[in-house]
């Protein structure tokens, strides 16, 4: 089994795959003027299990297209829209982030927690500026430092698993250098981290290492989340996820 299906399996029923809230899905979204604009389309791109769609899909009058390339992801999203009756809200699509099959100016917001370092920041705000409508807007959370030194351990991390890893200001002038205005910045809490996203992590892990047999690829898996939430009790106070909601310029 290869090591992004063992990391799918690791996450499966989980309620969210990356650091997240739904208060701060929600604070990001009242920082656009347009949250309560009737008939809103969204995009919402490397949407996992859908974590952040549900709380979208209860929070706008609208439609939802939910994009991720896990089919799995997408079946359980499928699940839980049926389960708080809001299938007719959110559609899900298996595709890549940097190739979608959207028309031009189709969306009121793009939005994307915890996942536009797959294509990378930089890229996946060009690429996805022309899907927005003219006046429309770019939500999303992205790895971010949040002092301007840090130490070398912490530094060499990221750099290897996130090399366009920058400050905040780094990435609001990328956003302004490609058509964007700023609305609003702030950078997750840390119980986004903790309470939200590893310790459910570290309950699953027992169960994921019987479910393979403590096959060295398990365990291997296992190890490397480890490290990570190590890394984060240790230099929390250096980085976090940066939410960035942005205004398509004209
Ligand atoms: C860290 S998870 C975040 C998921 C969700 N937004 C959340 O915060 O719970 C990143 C997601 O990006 C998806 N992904 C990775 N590469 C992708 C790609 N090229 N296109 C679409 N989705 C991708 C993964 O399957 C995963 O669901």
């Amino acid at each position: 089994m290869s090591a992004l299906t063992l990391e799918i399996d690791l996450h499966r029923n989980s309620e969210r795959q990356g650091p997240g809230s739904s208060e701060e899905t929600i604070k990001a979204l009242e920082l656009t003027s347009i949250s309560k604009k009737k008939d809103l389309k969204l995009a919402d791109i490397g949407c996992g299990s859908g974590g952040q769609t549900i709380t979208l899909a209860q929070n706008i009058d609208g439609h939802i297209t939910a994009v991720d390339l896990a089919s799995d992801f997408l079946e359980e999203l499928n699940e839980k829209s049926k389960l708080f009756k809001i299938e007719d809200k959110i559609q899900t699509l298996k595709e890549s982030m940097d190739c979608l099959p959207f028309q031009e100016g189709s969306f009121d917001i793009i939005w994307s927690e915890g996942a536009i370092y797959n294509i990378g920041f930089e890229a996946g705000i060009k690429k996805w500026r022309e899907y927005l409508k003219p006046d429309g807007y770019l939500c999303v959370s992205e790895i971010t430092w949040i002092t301007n030194t840090r130490p070398q351990e912490i530094e060499d991390y990221w750099k290897t698993e996130c090399p366009e890893i920058n400050t905040a200001s780094d990435n609001i002038k990328i956003l302004e250098d490609n058509g964007y205005a700023l609305r609003g910045y702030f950078c997750l809490q840390e119980d986004s981290w903790i309470t939200n996203y590893y310790k459910p992590i570290e309950k699953r892990f027992s169960s994921f290492l019987q479910r393979h047999k403590y096959s060295e690829s398990a365990r291997e898996v296992v190890k490397v989340y480890k490290a990570e939430i190590e890394l984060y009790r240790k230099f929390k106070e250096y980085f976090s996820y940066g939410f960035y909601v942005a205004k398509r310029d004209k």
